[in-house]
Order: structure tokens, then sequence, then C-alpha cells
């Protein structure tokens, strides 16, 4: 048994936690959309043709912002492919993803299905093959309310408000060379740059996010954030980051420890654009959109599902459907751990994806939808952090791990709401191995009832919710914990990822 300590003090803040940290993504990607949130024809159907049962989930799951329409699949996009009258919609090529793209669904739809769910809509635009004008034209369509041949043709086809989208993408994934229209960070920047100040000649008060790298491996990263930063500072709000996690040749003990590697991207990231900052002398700051972030199998993808016959462009292809177990929902709430403790800077974040896609939700056709085990770290993160993110003294040992050196066996975060007297702290134990007792010193924050307190953890690490066994990992009341003289003490299991929760004591 391994100890460790957590003190918390309440007068210690890092910042506010954005509700915008716990957003989503969906893109028009294998059967994320088609098959996924629309199924014309299945039971659950409603008269859209979404899909009733995944509506809930995402309910559920708590989603604030959900970013659309991709990722890769954006950056070869025509906006207006995908509005007026179905029967109109002409039929593409999806080059990111060698498939067939119906448009079927596009903007105004996704805007209802939005409003079914409860999200906010954070909207990319095409900077692969398109450009200022194309961005003017699909804001001026989604946002004006009347009077113009665009947002006319919007309410002519049954959108009567405008969607108002606030916060916006400025392409995707740039600084790939995989991207559609990939070039460099100063090319892409002085587009991002025109875009940016023609889009705020509509509207002043549009938040707009520049890409940064798609990986902190990237051999351009660093220089890619600092030279896309000179081009763009005062023109946009924030600079996205990406990161994929999997575990390496079986080497689970690094796989653990990713959100060391995440830290340090954030920590990169907010370094060079206060760097940037600094050099123009400027007093605005610039904060992360992490607007990209999973476990994701990828090599799993480059092996054996990516697409590339020349003649086959199928429809909503499976693609990039993993599933998740019970260590990779640990290393996914470990991840949700570093995004909160950078709340200050990290004040927008998009789980990619939402469905069937490295997601937490899966459907089959006709069929069920299930929780994968990744559901359940970020609907209770979603639901409890709330208020602030806390400054924290972890006192643990370390483990050994051939990627990142010496890491901390345990990972925290605490957040605190002082309106609603409530605080919630979500712990994580690496050790493939041990057992760790953690005791959380909470005497400053007065007398305080312990709460609820939920482990996600199985004997098998390996466990996973399928379509055959579809409840079979779920968070479990962890009878462990006490709360002693101000003092909680808790046993965290192997591999385990752990909610807390305090609630002031009335009177
Ligand atoms: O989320 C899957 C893909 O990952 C996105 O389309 C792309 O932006 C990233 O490389």
């Amino acid at each position: 048994m391994i100890p460790a300590r957590l003190t918390l003090d309440p007068h210690f803040a890092v910042g506010p936690v954005n509700r915008r940290l716990f957003g989503s993504f969906v893109e028009h990607l294998g059967r994320c959309v088609y098959d996924g949130i629309y199924e014309p024809g299945h039971p659950a159907a409603d008269e859209h043709g979404f899909r009733t049962d995944v509506i809930d989930l995402v309910r559920e799951l708590g989603v604030s912002a959900i970013r659309y329409p991709g990722g890769n699949f954006v950056s070869g996009y025509r906006w207006e492919d995908g509005v007026g009258p179905r029967d109109e919609r002409p039929t593409r090529l999806d080059l990111a993803w060698h498939s067939r793209e119906t448009n079927e669904i596009g903007l105004d739809e996704f805007a209802v299905w939005l409003g079914k769910v409860g999200s906010e809509m954070m909207y990319a635009v095409n900077l692969g093959t398109r450009g200022v004008q194309e961005a003017l034209d699909v804001l001026e369509y989604a946002n004006l309310r009347s009077g113009t041949t665009l947002s006319d043709q919007r309410f002519a086809n049954g959108a009567a408000e405008p969607h108002d989208i606030r916060i916006w993408c400025l392409g995707n994934e740039m600084d790939g060379p995989w991207q559609l229209g990939h070039g460099t960070a100063r090319a892409y920047g002085e587009l991002a740059s025109k875009t940016a100040r023609a889009m705020r000649q509509i509207d002043p008060d549009l938040e707009l996010v520049v890409c940064g790298s798609s990986s902190a491996h990237m051999p351009t990263f660093g220089t890619w954030e600092r030279e896309v930063l000179e081009e763009t500072y005062d023109d946009i709000d924030f600079i996205s980051c990406h990161a994929y996690y999997e575990p390496i040749d079986g080497d689970y003990a690094s796989f653990l420890a990713s959100a060391v590697d995440m830290d340090g991207f954030i920590d990169s990231v907010v370094a060079t654009a206060d760097h940037v900052k600094a050099v123009r002398g400027s007093d605005k700051t610039i904060n992360i959109s992490f607007d990209e972030w999973n476990v994701w199998y990828q090599s799993r993808y480059n092996d054996v599902d990516r697409i590339t016959a020349v003649d086959d462009w199928p429809i909503a292809p499976r693609l990039l459907e993993d599933s998740y177990s019970v260590v990779d929902a640990v290393v996914f709430g470990n991840l949700l751990i570093s995004l909160i403790r950078h709340a200050d800077r990290v004040t927008a974040a998009s789980l990619a994806q939402l469905v069937n896609v490295i997601a937490p939700i899966m459907t089959e056709p006709g069929g069920p939808a299930w929780r994968q085990t990744t559901f359940f770290p970020f609907a209770a993160a979603s639901r409890l952090a709330r208020g602030v993110t806390l400054e924290l003294k972890l006192e643990c040992p370390t483990y050994e791990t051939p990627r990142y050196g010496d890491v901390p066996i345990v990972d925290a975060v605490a957040t605190c709401d002082e309106e609603e007297g409530r605080t919630a702290v979500f712990l994580v134990n690496r050790s493939l191995d041990e057992e760790v007792t953690i005791e959380v010193d909470v005497r400053l924050l007065g007398d305080v009832d312990l709460g609820d307190v939920e482990s996600l953890h199985d004997d098998d690490m390996h466990a996973a919710n399928t379509l055959e066994r579809r409840d079979r990992v779920r968070p479990k009341a962890n009878t462990t914990a006490t709360l002693h003289d101000g003092i909680v003490a808790v046993t965290l299991p192997p591999v385990s990822w752990t909610t807390l929760t305090l609630a002031r004591r009335a009177g």
C-alpha cells in the first residue's frame, strides 16, 4: 500500500473552470454523423431522423460546445453543399477519410440537433481549399438575421433565427502535411489573419481560434505556434492544441502517465504565446482551445482501417471505432485532470469525438446506443467540476516510465464552488499493481460532509463495454472513504480514476 497526501486550500485558486472545457467534436467522419447522431428509420429516431437515445446520452454526458464539421474533413468541405433542399445537395468525395459525403446533414440540421442536446456550436471554416470569401459567406449565412441573399436563404431553408455561432476555428491542423492546403506557418498565419479581420468586419465580438500544432511531437512544434501567433496575435483569441494518446509496444506505465505529456504541451504553448505577447508589448493574452484530445489507437487506424483503394469511396464506413477499456478511461480521466488543472489558460476544449468515432457513445444501426468506459470520467467531471480550480499540494512517491522518466504515482485536481459550498476532487492512481491510500486534508474548507466517492476500476484493466456487454464497466461507490477531523482517507485501487465530493455543512 502506497501512502499519499493532498492538501486543499480554497484561498488559492488557479482560475475559473470554464464550461467550454467540457466540449466535444462531431466530424463528418465514419459513422459519427450518419448512423451515429442521425439514423432516419431507427426505432428511436425523431421527426428529423435524429436518434433520441443518442440525444439522451449526449445530454447525460454534459457536453458544452461542439466543434463541427471537422477535423480533416473541413479542409475540403464546401459548406453550401449542406444547406437547402436535400434532394438538390451534391454527393462529394471526402479526401480526408477516403469516403463519400452525401450532405444529407449540414449546418442547419446540425443546429437543430444542437438545440435538442442543449449544446453550443463551435464552427470550423475551411482554410485548406478555401479562404476569406467562403468564411465570410458561411458567417453571413449563419449569423445575420436577414436582408441579404445568404441570410434570407437560411430563412428560406427553414432556419428563421440566426444560429448566432460565437466561436469559430480558422481551419484545422494546418501544420499537418496530410491536411488539404497545408503550407508554412507564415502562409497559414497570413491567411488566418486576413480571414479573422474580415470576419470581424461582420461581427467584432466573435471568438476566433487559430490552428496550433496537431501534436506536441510535430517537427515544427513551437516554431509553428510562434510564427502563426506573430501573424495573427491581434486578430484572434485562442490557439488550438491537439493531442491523442495510445499505449506503444505494451508500455502501459508510460501510457498511464500521458497527462504528463499533456501538461508539458500546455505549458509550452502558454510560454510561446506569452513570448509573442512580450515581444509585441501586448496587453492581450491568448488562451488555449484544446479542441482535439482523447485516447486514440491511431496505429490501428493506420495499419488496418485506413481506406486506400482508388475506387473505394464508401458512405459512412466504420472508421476509428475504438473500443475503450478501463485503462483507457483512467488515462482519459487523467487528461481531464490536466485540462482542469490549467483552467486559467485552457478555456475551451473538445473531446474528439462524440459518437462512434473514437467516442464515448457507440451505436449500432437499428440497435442500441451505449456508454464506453470513457463516458464516465467525462460525465462526472462535467457535472462536478464547478467554480474554480484550486492550487494543490500533492505528496506521493514516483514510478519510472520509459517515455517520461520518473512521474508521480497519483495525480489530482480539485475544484471549489464557493457559492454552492461544493468541492470536488478528481484522483488517479497510475500504479499498475499497487493500491494507494491518500489522505486529503480538507480542514481549510471548514465544516464539510463527505459526499459521493466513486472509483472507475476493474480487476481486468482491459475490460470494456461492448455491444454484447454494454454495462460491463461502470464506476462504483468507493466504500473505503472516511472523513475524520478534517482528513478524508480513501484507498485508490491500481489503475483507477476516482471522484470525491464534499459539501459545506448547513448552518
Ligand atoms: O479526430 C480525428 C482527426 O484527428 C481529425 O479529423 C483531425 O483533425 C485529427 O488529426
